[in-house]
């Protein structure tokens, strides 16, 4: 009670906000609109266009629209209700639409909240890594969904979780692909079909910037400034004044403490709030003096506490190392470095969490990553793996530097690479990778995995290799990142369960059959790397053709077609020279290899090196010779 009372009255103390000038839209209907969304050019974020028609909310896709449902702001979402199915047909309204596509240049995008059923889908899906299998509930809700029986003409229907697998802008619609669909927002789909949700789809929109403004006059609430976006020309904003921050969700100006802290944060205050309370009363002095008395010796009982669990955490991590000691960081230490996990300091966000940049206190530069390990391990676990994990050195991973497992969330220090990863350097239409950068890239990241394979004692298993995973310096010198994380998050490495690890479009096809990750399926993955690298295409990529959508399926098929140049990139393809193209297709035939379906038929990561290195040597002999 006291202490709700207390966090209450810091909250308001702390966290009062300012209004910045923000044209709300008015009321559609009886629904209000929340900033960003903007219904006319004169409010909201014009970006952030939804439409008003007769007093209700819709939301315009490419070639389409769709109902809004319901808002909610405080997490950036909006749910639409997709299109129904056609009476009875096993096609839904929007077909001749091609389905839901979002314009991709516009601030939306389809959350991972979405399970999506596809109905009435050609044979040709059951190659995709979509789950068309049996037991996929697409089966469970056509079987018990009266509107759906015509979709029981249509034996092939096929369940997925969007974002992490789809192209997160699109649920096409086509007859080459499926006919129908349908979307649940937060399916629990064990629970019996009549306790599903109604269906609906999920859609996100990205934070958005501070307020367009012509001139001052248009910031008048006097705590933002209008003044070019450094990121735009020609584009003004109200830009906070000093002391306070943007704050996208309410959009207002808010002081820079923000409510949501850990103690650590607001703890000055907490006290202060206390003190204050209490001065009133008669007795006040004697009651200072007890309270003061209590928290001091509390204050030395918790720290004696700490320091204790702190001196045990550091015997682990330093226990019998050889290599570089695992270092134990503060949660003071990285909230510091990392200006408190502040939203421009993050470098990503992936599977594994979300990646900070920060600077320590003596000047490195670090990159800190918060593991959602789930609890499946111990904390004393956790910092034995990461003592084995920081005394891997080689030039071509990127080094852990230790961890801390104080706050929360347990945390991993990396050294700090800072050219971004190769997906980046390949998508984007960033083709800076010439093919001797291309080459050197596979050369170092399969040196980076054989010493994970062969040097490494224990061996270390990557499982999650993808060229997200591969960063690169400012000499194009590619680093692996990430290696063992998958070893902390799961109890026992022979009880590995159905839960898949890896990531879609890069995980071995063995490991559907026994659930079993070996150093094989490093290879594998390293194979679909390669043909990113050859191809600049994505390894799951639904805006290809349902038969292509992955890399790995439609490079073997081309190659079968012996159409394999067809697939390498044309920047790099068109204009190179005879030996060049030799050196592409040796490559494309390792990644091949790679990619066998059956383990031993795949090279180890040893000889993939020595191949590299002979397909390097043929390139740069031709290279001395001319
Ligand atoms: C708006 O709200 C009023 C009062 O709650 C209700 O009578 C009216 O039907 C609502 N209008 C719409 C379009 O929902
Ligand atoms: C959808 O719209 C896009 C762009 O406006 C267009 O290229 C495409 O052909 C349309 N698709 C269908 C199925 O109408
Ligand atoms: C997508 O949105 C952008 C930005 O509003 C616009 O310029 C573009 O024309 C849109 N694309 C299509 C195909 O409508
Ligand atoms: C497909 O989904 C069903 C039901 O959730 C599951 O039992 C099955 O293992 C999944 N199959 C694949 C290949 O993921
Ligand atoms: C969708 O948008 C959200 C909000 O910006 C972003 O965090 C997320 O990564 C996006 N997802 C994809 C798959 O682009
Ligand atoms: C500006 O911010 C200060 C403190 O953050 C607040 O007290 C004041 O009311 C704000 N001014 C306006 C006009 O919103």
């Amino acid at each position: 009670m006291e202490k709700a009372f207390l966090i209450f009255t810091t909250a308001l103390l702390t966290c009062a906000a300012s209004g910045v000038s923000l044209k709300l839209c008015p009321n559609c209907g009886n629904t209000s609109v929340p900033y960003p969304l903007s219904t006319s050019a004169e409010c909201g974020d014009p970006s952030y266009k939804i439409r008003c028609s007769s007093g209700s909310l819709m939301l315009d896709t490419l070639n389409n629209s769709y109902p809004i449902h319901s808002i909610h702001p405080q997490t950036q979402r909006l749910l639409i209700r997709p299109a129904s199915l056609l009476s009875n047909t096993c096609v839904t309204s929007d077909k001749i639409h091609g389905g839901i596509l979002l314009n991709s240049t516009l601030p939306f995008n389809i959350t991972s909240s979405n399970t999506i059923l596809y109905f009435n889908c050609t044979p040709i899906l059951l190659l995709s890594p979509l789950n068309c299998s049996f037991s996929s509930f697409c089966h469970t809700y056509i079987n018990a969904t009266p509107s759906a029986s015509p979709c029981l003409l249509a034996p092939i229907c096929c369940t997925f979780r969007a974002g992490g697998s789809s192209n997160s802008y699109m649920i096409r619609v086509r007859d080459a692909g499926c006919s129908a669909y349908s979307s649940f927002v937060n399916l629990n789909p064990s629970l019996p079909l009549t306790s599903w949700p109604e269906p609906g789809l999920e859609i996100q929109w990205v934070s958005p910037p501070e307020p367009l403004c012509g001139s001052q006059l248009d910031c008048e609430g006097g705590n933002s400034t209008c003044a070019p976006d450094p990121s735009r020309s020609g584009v003004k904003r109200c830009f906070c004044n000093a002391g306070l921050v943007w704050d996208p969700i309410q959009g207002v100006c808010a002081e820079k403490i923000t409510c949501q802290q850990s103690p650590d944060g607001c703890g000055g205050s907490d006290r202060t709030a206390l003190i204050a309370g209490l001065t009133s009363g008669i007795s006040a002095a004697v009651i200072i003096a007890l309270v003061a008395v209590l928290l001091y010796k509390r204050h030395r009982r918790v720290k004696e506490a700490q320091e204790r669990l702190i001196r045990e955490r550091e015997g682990i991590l330093n226990a019998s190392g050889a290599g570089r000691a695992a270092k134990l960081f503060s949660g003071k230490e990285l909230k510091k470095a990392t200006n408190n996990f502040s939203r421009d300091r993050l470098l990503g966000a992936g599977g594994y969490g979300e990646v900070y940049k920060g600077v320590l206190q003596d000047g490195t530069a670090v990159a800190v990553k918060c593991a959602k390990l789930g609890n499946a391990k111990s904390t004393d676990q956790v910092l034995n793996e990461v003592r084995i994990l920081c005394q891997v050195h080689h030039r071509n991973l990127v080094g852990l530097l230790g961890c801390c497992v104080e706050l929360d969330q347990p945390m991993m220090v990396y050294e700090f690479v800072e050219n971004g990863t190769v997906l980046d350097h390949l998508s984007k239409g960033r083709s800076s990778l010439t093919w001797s950068h291309r080459l050197r890239v596979a050369h170092d990241t399969a040196q980076g995995l054989a010493y994970l394979h062969f040097s490494a004692v224990p061996p270390i298993y990557h499982r999650d290799v993808k060229s997200s995973n591969i960063l690169l310096d400012n000499k194009l010198n590619a680093k692996v990142s990430d290696f063992g994380l998958s070893r902390l998050a799961e109890t026992d490495l022979s009880h590995i369960s159905t839960c898949a690890q890896g990531t879609l479009g890069y995980l071995d096809p063995e490991y559907y059959r026994n659930y079993q990750l070996t150093d094989k399926s490093d290879v594998y993955s390293f194979g679909v790397v390669l043909l990113e690298l050859l191809t600049a295409q994505r390894a799951i990529d639904f805006n290809r053709p349902a038969d292509d959508v992955n890399l790995a399926v439609y490079v073997h098929r081309m190659a079968e077609e012996e159409k394999v140049m067809e697939v390498i990139e044309p920047g790099l393809r068109n204009g190179a020279t005879t030996l060049e193209v030799d050196t592409m297709k040796a490559l494309a035939f390792l990644a091949l290899g790679c990619l066998e379906e059956r383990r031993q038929n795949r090279p180890s990561m040893k000889e993939v090196v020595e191949e590299i290195e002979y397909i390097i040597g043929i390139a740069t002999s031709k290279h001395a010779q001319s």
